[in-house]
């Protein structure tokens, strides 16, 4: 008894060569046997420790004689189509065999076993649940037409009464959701994306009331001080410095009060932390961006009704449809035909038709999945070398949609899960199926949900807002404009009407040339020019001479023009006229001043303008 526990070691040790032993005669020295299901201490059948030696016996002259009935025996195996777990390949000669990761557990057990099989497919490619046996892979186990059912069926409580499960689970499967990648920036709102809806809008508030108050708060600060060095600002200037502030513009107002200048240097406080907070969040936010995906758990898919398509006779459509199942919340879902199960056995198909095409959500376990996205990025890195974008259309969810143990099938009271079981148990324990489900994988993830990597140039998309803000800004002042001239207009009639009291003539004359000069083309600008000289003249004493390059052009018009303006000047001015002399190799007009003495303008150098312009004044 000194060596007990080196017993229980080198049994656990030694647990698989019991079962693989071939010969009968092989003289084990400790064993784990299976007592009433559950695995107990390691016996030595040196301790003859009777009663459990006796169950031990016959317990490995069963599994000789299961051996001797297995050897050379021919089955029939079920499946169904699952790639890759498990499907089907015909032959040219027309048989079918199995291939998948189930097929090579089989080809396995058939190796070490010495038997062959066959492979019988169910019509429906279903597995068959409570009212959805009919042409199911249960009902060929049912029926007794098969012995077997390779495929990795997920665990469910209703098949029980129908067939018995493997006793080693195989695995736990993960089904998951497959989407549309959502855009990066939805509808081009990353540049509102910094800060949230509501500091949207009171920021939008503060802008609207900050300027009004600052004009109230001055009109109260003179009332009460009686002093009015600080000049009340009209409330138009009030709100536009308050939105030049808000750009980083500057503005003419400066204050002269110390409270007025507090109240503006506070409008500017509360401007530079926003603006700079802005930029800050919206760098971060078109760098770092955390990709969230609009449909991450079962919830998400109630609670927003969305569409989803799983394969059909799968372990999704009977886990929402028997009532005692996990999903069942979403029976309703599939009464209100949210829930789509495709029979299609193409996940390609599925993917490009029901996903790419109508937006739905794809249900499916997760080899299946990496499998079918992995070759569709292949087939799309065909398409594109290069454009990332394009290689990742699809997304996947990270939490499972569903978990399910999932294990082979066999009939009723089958005398296989006896030999078999142990057997697929060493399998799972020394990680070789989950080594086979990664087969033809890459290591790396196929489009993670966060592409990142490269650079993330700014899209047309991003931008959206700005040519949004761009064609707002410019319908707006258009629409101002036209106001404008409305007003203006209306004004025009009124001073009109003032004028019509005081004279017909001057009526005509001020509204006909308004209306001109709208009206007016290019041919009778120069005419209007005329008019408004002529009558600029008249009215005060400010004239502007005509443009610079008009007076010496020996253009007829521009004769006119010329001598009007200097009838003009003379009639303001004693009788000046101006003559052009050339002196000292350069033009000059010549005018007479009133006290008699001549004043030269050159007139080449562009400054004569301002010149004669200060001169005539
Ligand atoms: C095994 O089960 C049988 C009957 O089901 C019972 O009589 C026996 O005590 C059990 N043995 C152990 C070790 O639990
Ligand atoms: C196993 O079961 C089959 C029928 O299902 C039977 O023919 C066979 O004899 C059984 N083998 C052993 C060793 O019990
Ligand atoms: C394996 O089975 C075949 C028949 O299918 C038989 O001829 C052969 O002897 C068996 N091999 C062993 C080692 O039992
Ligand atoms: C569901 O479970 C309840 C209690 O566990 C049981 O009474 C009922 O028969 C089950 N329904 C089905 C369809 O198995
Ligand atoms: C699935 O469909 C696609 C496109 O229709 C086709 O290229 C592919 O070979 C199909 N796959 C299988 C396994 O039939």
């Amino acid at each position: 008894m000194t060596s007990g526990f080196d017993l229980i070691l080198s049994a656990i040790l030694c647990f698989g060569c019991n079962a693989t032993d071939p010969s009968p005669q092989g003289q084990t020295t400790a064993v784990v046997i299976s007592v009433n299901g559950t695995d107990v201490a390691a016996v030595s059948p040196d301790l003859n420790n009777n009663g459990n030696f006796e169950i031990y016996r016959t317990k490995r002259e069963n599994m000789e004689k299961m051996r001797q009935y297995v050897n050379g025996n021919h089955f029939r195996i079920a499946t169904i189509e699952d790639y890759p777990l498990s499907y089907t390949q015909k032959k040219a000669d027309g048989t079918v065999v199995g291939a998948g990761v189930s097929f090579e557990l089989i080809d396995f057990l058939a190796e070490k076993f010495n038997f062959t099989y066959e492979v019988v497919v169910p019509q429906g490619n279903i597995i068959g649940s409570t009212g959805d046996y009919k042409n199911s892979l249960v009902e060929l186990l049912y029926d007794g037409k098969a012995d077997l059912a390779a495929a990795f069926l997920p665990l469910l409580a209703d098949v029980r009464i129908k067939c018995d499960y493997s006793t080693t689970v195989l695995d736990e499967g993960e089904w998951i959701m497959v989407m549309q990648r959502p855009k990066e920036s939805a509808t081009g709102s990353g540049l509102l994306a910094p800060f949230e809806f509501w500091v949207w809008i009171l920021i939008f508030i503060s802008l609207l009331a900050v300027g009004p108050i600052i004009y109230v708060l001055i009109i109260i600060r003179n009332k009460i001080t009686g002093d009015d060095s600080q000049q009340p600002y009209s409330l138009g200037h009030c709100a536009w410095f308050v939105y030049g502030a808000l750009m980083k513009q500057g503005s003419t107002l400066s204050p002269i009060a110390d409270s007025t200048r507090l109240l503006f240097a506070t409008w500017w406080i509360f401007i530079t932390i926003l603006t700079s907070f802005y930029t800050a969040n919206l760098t971060a936010f078109l760098t770092l961006s955390k990709f969230t995906l609009p449909f991450n758990t079962v919830n998400d898919i109630l609670a927003k009704q969305k569409h989803f398509v799983t394969p059909r006779g799968g372990g999704i459509e009977y886990s929402i449809k028997n009532t005692n199942e996990s999903l069942s919340i979403l029976s309703n879902m599939v009464l209100n035909n949210r829930a789509t199960f495709t029979e299609n056995e193409n996940d390609t198909v599925t993917l490009t038709t029901f996903v790419e095409k109508y937006g739905y959500v794809f249900v499916r376990d997760r080899p299946a999945i990496n499998h079918l996205l992995y070759l569709d990025y292949r087939y799309r890195k065909l398409i594109s070398a290069d454009n990332e974008k394009i290689h990742c259309p699809f997304a996947m969810a990270k939490e499972p949609f569903l978990k399910k143990k999932r294990a082979f099938a066999y009939p009723f009271q089958s005398n296989l899960s006896t030999l078999f079981d142990p057997e697929l148990l060493n399998l799972v324990e020394s990680g070789i199926i989950k080594h086979l489900l990664a087969k033809g994988l890459p290591n790396a993830e196929i489009c993670p949900q966060d592409l990142g990597g490269t650079e993330r140039q700014l899209q047309n998309g991003d931008l959206m807002m700005t040519y949004y803000i761009m064609i707002a800004g410019f319908v707006t002042s258009i629409v101002v404009f036209t106001t404008e001239m409305l007003f203006r207009f209306i004004n025009q009639r009124q001073v009109g009407k003032n004028n019509m009291i005081i004279g017909a003539n001057e009526l005509q004359r001020s509204s006909n040339f308004r209306l001109h000069g709208w009206a007016a083309g290019r041919t009778n600008h120069r005419e209007s020019l005329g008019n408004r000289l002529n009558e600029g003249i008249i009215l005060s004493n400010v004239t502007p001479p005509p443009a610079y390059a008009s007076i010496f052009k020996h253009n007829k018009n521009a004769v006119v023009d010329m001598n009007k303006w200097k009838q003009a000047v003379s009639k303001n001015k004693d009788e000046s006229k101006g003559v052009r002399r050339l002196i000292n190799g350069r033009d000059y007009m010549v005018y007479k001043n009133t006290n008699g003495i001549n004043q030269l303008v050159p007139v080449r150098a562009p400054s004569a303008t301002l010149f004669q312009y200060s001169y005539t004044e």
